[in-house]
């Protein structure tokens, strides 16, 4: 199988910038992070792409987290005091450090993207936009495994991810 798999290259689209210079203390998701205002700055190539964009009101982000400490393959998430497999987490260290958060789109001002929702660093480099469409994207009542018992009530990182 390894012999399937190419390492490849991503450019980065372009950059985020939010209030929060450091993990802790920065919002676990989107939801936890209120009304605070943030921009996505597309490189100026890509601005052809927002087209017909400003008629969503969420979008998902998918970044790169830069500042991710090494993965380990199990860890105790935010939510949680147990160690759990790092792949049923939304841990920010894992061994592809892609973060993806749906965030509200309030204004799209050229190349600059207003948003609400961010639990992204201040320049965090942004591989995709991609809009939330509730039809595809939402699934009110799906299970979601040991967050459905966890009793961790945590909404802001705390130092473990640094
Ligand atoms: C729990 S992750 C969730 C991210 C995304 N919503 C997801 O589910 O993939 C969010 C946390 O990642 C950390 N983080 C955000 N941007 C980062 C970056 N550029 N490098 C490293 N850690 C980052 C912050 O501690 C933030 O609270």
């Amino acid at each position: 199988m390894t012999d399937q798999l190419v390492e490849f290259h991503a450019k980065p689209i372009g950059v985020v910038h939010s209030p929060f210079r450091e993990a802790q203390g920065t919002p676990i998701q989107p939801v936890y992070a209120g009304e605070t205002q943030f921009e996505v700055e597309l490189l100026p190539e890509y601005i052809d792409g927002l087209r017909d964009l400003a008629g969503f009101e969420r979008i998902w982000l998918i970044c790169w987290f830069d500042r991710a400490p090494a993965s380990r393959l199990v860890v105790v998430p935010f939510r949680d005091s147990t160690e759990r497999g790092l792949f049923a987490t939304r841990a920010p260290s894992r061994p592809v450090p892609i973060g993806l958060s749906c965030v509200r789109l309030l204004e799209i001002r050229g190349n600059v993207l207003v948003c609400t929702g961010a639990d992204i660093l201040d320049g965090t480099p942004l591989l995709d936009i991609k809009p939330y469409v509730p039809e595809f994207d939402a699934f009110p009542k799906s299970r979601a495994g040991w967050f459905d018992h966890s009793r961790e009530s945590r909404t802001h990182a705390d130092g473990r991810f640094t």
